[in-house]
């Protein structure tokens, strides 16, 4: 631990990782509403304002939720930069800093990463393909932010034998696997892009149920790992628990509206729930202090 949580430096890192999160569900809001051509230009939103104006043609809830979604990023760029700093600056001494300094340009490589994925989701007419890896990327984005946090204002740990490791990086390869079956959900169905979209083609129905299948085996996992760890009731039960809850809690959502025509309140909801998923499983992980794969640092 470098910082303490509730210095100001360490809760920019907080910060950080949840402005990450707050762009996948304003994100998802401008897609979900149809709101991306809310303010028409850029940087100004409507010509001769940088701000929405009354009676502006696209509508005011529109013009909101694009400003919204286009302070915000500006907001994550400023926090992400100011982060960067302090990072190279105070690991300077430390063993560890090129893991940190890693973690903190890859949040700045990241977010030109999405500015560059935004341009080609517009020049494709919003492919399914690049809606997806915006979304990918900004789960990417996350982990790595919550690595960050955990670098500069440190996360209790505790060892694991063999059996709980395996199943610890099982849970991060699975949700990994439904978060990019989900996105292909989402670009077969009603909700890619808007109407005019191209959709991927498959089935929404076939890959709705392989995607609940995947949760069905992240369950089952996370059930395991509730069995092995029930006797000592350490940091790895207490995280894996939370971890059951929120799967209890998105996967609830996923059915509500899978079979209830989709409604946008819900899938704004599932998205907010996709990104809690992966945190909590994230974290879980981190608590094991291990590598994902063999001589990667994670
Ligand atoms: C751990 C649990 C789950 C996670 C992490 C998860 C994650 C995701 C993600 C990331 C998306 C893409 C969102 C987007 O691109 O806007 C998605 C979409 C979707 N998920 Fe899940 N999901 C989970 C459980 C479920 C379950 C159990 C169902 C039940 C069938 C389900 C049904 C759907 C449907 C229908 C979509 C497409 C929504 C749309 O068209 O906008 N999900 N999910």
């Amino acid at each position: 631990m470098i910082l303490t949580r509730k210095s100001i430096k360490g809760r920019l890192f907080t910060l950080l990782l949840i402005l990450q999160s707050a762009l996948v569900v304003t994100g998802g809001a401008v897609r979900l509403t149809g709101s991306g051509l809310g303010c028409p230009t850029w940087p100004e939103c409507t010509p001769g304002s940088y701000t929405p104006v009354p009676n502006q043609a696209e509508g005011q809830l529109h013009a909101w939720i694009e400003f919204g979604n286009r302070l915000l990023t500006f907001a994550l760029l400023l926090v992400a930069l100011i982060a960067v700093f302090i990072a190279v600056k105070i690991s300077k001494d430390l063993t560890n800093r090129s893991e940190i300094r890693s973690l903190a340009i890859g949040q700045i490589l990241g977010i030109f990463g999405q500015g560059i994925l935004g341009g080609i989701t517009v020049l494709t007419q919003l492919h399914p393909a690049t809606v997806a890896l915006h979304l990918l990327l900004s789960m990417l984005l996350i982990s790595g932010a919550a690595s960050l946090r955990f670098a500069m204002v440190g996360i209790a740990t505790q060892s694991v034998d063999s059996n709980t490791s395996i199943l610890l990086r099982a849970q991060v390869i699975v949700t990994a696997i439904i978060l990019i079956i989900g996105s292909i959900v989402t670009g077969s169905g009603p909700h890619a892009g808007d109407d005019e979209t191209v959709r991927f083609g498959f089935d929404p129905q076939a890959v709705s149920v392989l995607h609940a299948e995947f949760v069905i085996v992240l369950s089952v996992i996370t059930l395991i790992m509730w069995l092995f760890n029930r006797k000592n009731k350490g940091l790895i039960y207490k995280r894996n628990n939370i971890l059951l809850l929120v799967i209890l809690f998105q996967g609830g959502i996923g059915y509500v509206q899978y079979f209830n025509g989709l409604p946008e309140l819900l899938v704004g909801f599932h998205l907010l729930g996709s990104t809690l998923t992966w945190i909590a499983v994230w974290s879980l992980f981190k608590t094991a202090n291990i590598k994902l794969l063999k001589g990667v640092r994670s």
